[in-house]
């Protein structure tokens, strides 16, 4: 197993390994992740943990004294308590099914059930165990920094390529194994062994498939409404035409952060054919009441510079086009009939919907086509990044119809054409029009294969 390059691979990577290799564990590597493995935390710096790592003869003499013992009888402590949850109870079983299973070891084979937790005696074939107690004065809370310990070390296992099993079972042994060590039974109690050596890669009990629980069931989140996506699927997924937003600034630092990214979109020859205007604060309210003016003049006022939609559009792309409006004034609860307000509504256009930043983007006007799909591109990227921020935005064409007052606010070349808005802000995302499903068409529409 390759050694863990971070926290969450460690974390990942990190099984009960019930078959170790008998590759030996080096002393300095040991050494090293136990002294690490002191900066673990513990309630008043307490650092309540105490242990004892085996290898080789002392283990073996160790291993041969407890293969001839009976359980000790108290126990040292109870596993689990006798009325532990049914829910628990199924995930002991749950795992046991499937550790089994994996060593296709019937249910009704009890010997050979028998034979597999004697190979806990052990530590099955570590050339190492770590074994753990501590004062039988500590409570619940220092057996929980005891806890956090034993996984500090496991991870730290894990860094240095190592792999671990935790054993309560040789708890059954505490105090053969406190006599053996010296430590006195009297003052402390004997917790758990930690297996340590390299995973044999081959032997179908490091493999069977691992169970956990939803995080929802086990995990609250209250309060919190920034979010982040952190990584291309969940920005891709979280990402929807925003249409409200919060009455709150956004960092120019981080616009410029999305921007300079972005400069590594691709467009064919590296031509890089977007370029575009930033505005937020006096330039963008004076370029939204100049729009607003002439708004009132309807159509009069329009101005593009392209046909937004072609013409020819018809078939499913018309009714793509027209589904999308009636979903959103459906979100909005306004009807067909009532013109004046699908107007208003659509007007919002016309303040960026509330966002505090709106880019406008042009190019040179000789660009084709091809130019054109490499600014899509471009933009599609400004808006992942965003997410990645927690920023929503929205592409806006319509802005193109304004494209007369837009050139009186801001200097775009004339030799340049005024393709669209994006406005960007903290999205409300609680509003209506930022929620209702926004369908695709399915994928087979769009992509054929061949050859697969
Ligand atoms: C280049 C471009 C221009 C757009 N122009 C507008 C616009 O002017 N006004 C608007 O409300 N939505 C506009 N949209 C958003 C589309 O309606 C939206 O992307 C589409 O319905 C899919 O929804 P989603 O973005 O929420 O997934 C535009 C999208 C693109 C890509």
């Amino acid at each position: 197993m390759n050694k863990s390059t971070t926290v969450t691979d460690a974390v990942m990577s990190r099984r009960s390994i019930r078959a170790f290799s008998d590759k030996p564990v080096p002393l300095s590597v040991l050494q090293q992740v136990m002294e690490t493995a002191r900066w673990t935390p513990s309630g008043c710096n307490f650092q309540p943990w105490e242990g004892a790592i085996l290898t080789g003869e002392p283990l073996k003499q160790l291993q041969a004294k407890m293969a001839v013992s009976p359980p000790q009888d108290p126990k040292e402590y109870s596993w689990s308590d006798p009325e532990v949850l049914p829910e628990c109870l199924a995930r002991l079983h749950q795992v046991g099914a499937d550790m089994y299973a994996a060593m296709n070891i019937e249910r009704g084979d009890k010997a050979a059930r028998g034979d597999f937790m004697a190979q806990n005696t052990v530590s099955f074939g570590a050339p190492a165990v770590l074994l753990v107690y501590f004062p039988r004065v500590m409570g619940a809370p220092q057996w929980s920094d005891v806890g956090m310990w034993l996984q500090t070390i496991m991870l730290l296992l894990r860094e240095q390529g190592l792999d671990s099993c935790p054993q309560e079972f040789l708890s059954i042994h505490a105090r053969l194994i406190k006599d053996f060590l010296g430590v006195s039974d009297e003052s402390h109690i004997f917790f758990c062994g930690i297996a340590i050596g390299y995973r044999d890669e081959e032997d179908p009990v490091n493999g069977f498939d691992r169970k956990r629980e939803p995080l929802e069931s086990k995990v609250q989140f209250l309060g919190f409404e920034y979010d982040i996506a952190m990584n291309v699927t969940d920005a891709v997924n979280s990402r929807r035409s925003v249409r409200a937003y919060q009455d709150k600034p956004v960092d120019p630092a981080v616009l410029r952060r999305v921007l300079e990214t972005a400069q590594r979109s691709p467009s064919g020859g590296n031509t890089q054919p977007w370029n575009a205007v930033v505005l937020t604060g006096d330039p963008l309210q004076k370029l939204l009441g100049k729009v607003a003016e002439v708004i009132p003049q309807g159509l009069a006022a329009y101005s593009p510079e392209y046909n937004i939609y072609p013409p020819e559009l018809d078939g499913a792309y018309q009714e793509r086009r027209f589904g999308i409006g009636e979903a959103m004034y459906a979100a909005l609860e306004i009807p067909r009939e009532d013109k004046a307000s699908r107007l208003k509504w659509f007007a919002r256009n016309f303040q960026a919907f509330g966002a505090p930043v709106l880019m406008l983007v042009h190019t040179p006007r000789y660009m084709g086509s091809p130019q054109w799909s490499d600014i899509g591109m471009w933009l599609q990227t400004v808006m992942l990044l965003l997410r990645e921020e927690g920023l929503d935005s929205c592409a806006q064409e319509a802005w193109a119809v304004y494209s007369k007052q837009i050139r009186e606010c801001v200097d775009i070349p004339d030799d340049h054409i005024f393709f669209c808005g994006l406005a960007i802000g903290w999205g409300d995302r609680e509003q209506a029009v930022n929620t209702f499903p926004v369908p695709r068409a399915p994928l087979d529409e769009a992509v054929r294969w061949e050859g697969f």
